[in-house]
């Protein structure tokens, strides 16, 4: 989890600066607060900890690379359970305090923590299971999954495993009181302007009106077209949830993730239903790999939940105005999430939607709204 800014990482090649990114994105992983808001997550932790310690034939006698180890809790959990030796690489200054929890927990003959870049480190020899904890909100924001993926294509023996191995991106239709909040909050904010734009006016004589369509679209961009982070409760989802897109962690690519498409429809399952935009959320499987299945599959989702929310929750993405839907109406959506040109660690979604009635057959006009994820 984390909380990337929008100042741009890329250069004008496209590659990324890495100055940037260190400033704008893992500052944040080095301060213990954040790392501590990782580890009171309960679903979360009980996830890696029972994928870890019911799969243990994964771990015991083995080499293992903690990808963004942080605090260094799932290095020393792999050591615990067996590892003959661990990797633990992170970036910031919080390898130093994970170095500390290894000597406490006197683990310091299996686990190395080494401060640096996975994509810069270099390990003395492969290993065989990778774990990593890599996941974004609505799973790829961060793009964290493309050092993973280097990682794996270095150091990852030919029968490794991966944790987790498996990953998937769902969506559903949704009801939601933040359509009427955020569309006051904007409506707040341009009456504000406006109010700004008369008093500078009047108090200090210069007109600053030519600069209201800029400040609109401004505002429009911040209230109505970027997602939204929400903990949904289940009976707000209105249609049935679709899979977007799935992946085995072993052989995907980073070109499969830069750009994730999909045309997929979900039906209404609610009589009379205020449709305002689609929620979107992840779940990832320990499952091993078809060579070395695991004895215990374990699945962390962070699906809308009666009580047991996660630090990730959903990210919603609303739509203005929201209408009204009927039971067995028919939505269907293009979908597509690619990387923000200015920072390849946030994300850029087209939404569209037909919408055909179950009464009529009729399709209603389609509507489109880009987001900034
Ligand atoms: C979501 S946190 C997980 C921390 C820890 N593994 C846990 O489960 O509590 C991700 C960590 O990976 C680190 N990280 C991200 N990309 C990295 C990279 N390319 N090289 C090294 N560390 C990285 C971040 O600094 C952060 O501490």
């Amino acid at each position: 989890m984390g909380s990337a800014t929008a100042t741009a990482t890329a250069t004008a090649t496209g590659a990324v600066d890495k100055g940037v990114d260190f400033a704008n994105y893992f500052c944040t992983y080095g301060f213990l607060y954040h790392q501590k808001e990782m580890l009171c997550d309960r679903v979360r932790m009980d996830a890696y900890f029972n994928a870890i310690f019911e799969n243990k034939h994964d771990f015991e006698g083995k080499t293992v690379l903690d990808v963004g180890t942080g605090s260094g809790i799932l290095a020393i959990w792999c050591a615990q359970a067996g590892a003959r030796k661990v990797y633990a690489v992170e970036a910031t200054k919080m390898a130093v305090h994970a170095s500390q929890l290894v000597h406490a927990n006197k683990l310091q003959d299996v686990v190395q923590v080494i401060e640096g870049s996975m994509e810069d480190i270099t390990l003395p020899e492969k290993v065989d299971v990778i774990i990593s904890e890599w996941m974004g909100y609505f799973l790829l924001r961060e793009s964290m999954l493309d050092s993973v993926i280097c990682a794996r294509n270095r150091w990852l023996k030919p029968n490794g495993v991966m944790y987790p191995s498996h990953a998937r991106m769902w969506m559903a239709p949704i009801r939601s009181g933040l359509v009427d909040q955020k569309m006051s909050d904007y409506e707040g904010a341009m009456d504000d302007w406006y109010s700004f734009i008369n008093e500078t006016k009047s108090y200090y004589g210069v007109d600053m009106s030519v600069l209201t369509r800029s400040f609109t679209e401004e505002q429009r961009k911040y209230y109505m077209q970027t997602s939204i982070w929400n903990n949904l409760h289940p009976n707000q989802i209105i249609g049935t949830p679709t899979i977007i897109m799935e992946m085995d962690c072993l052989t995907t690519t980073v070109d499969d993730i830069r750009t994730v498409r999909a045309s997929i429809s979900s039906s209404i399952t609610e009589e009379n239903a205020r449709f305002c935009g689609f929620a979107g959320w992840f779940d990832v499987h320990f499952r091993g790999s078809s060579k070395n299945p695991a004895q215990s599959e374990i699945e962390l989702t962070t699906a809308p939940s009666y009580d047991s929310g996660t630090h990730w929750g959903q990210q919603v993405f609303l739509l203005y105005p929201s209408l009204n839907v009927q039971q067995g109406d028919d939505l269907v959506i293009q979908f597509s999430m690619s990387r923000s040109k200015d920072n390849h660690r946030l994300m850029e979604v087209d939404l569209s939607c037909e919408i055909r009635q179950s009464s009529s057959g009729e399709l209603l006009s389609p509507f489109r709204n880009n987001f900034l994820h």
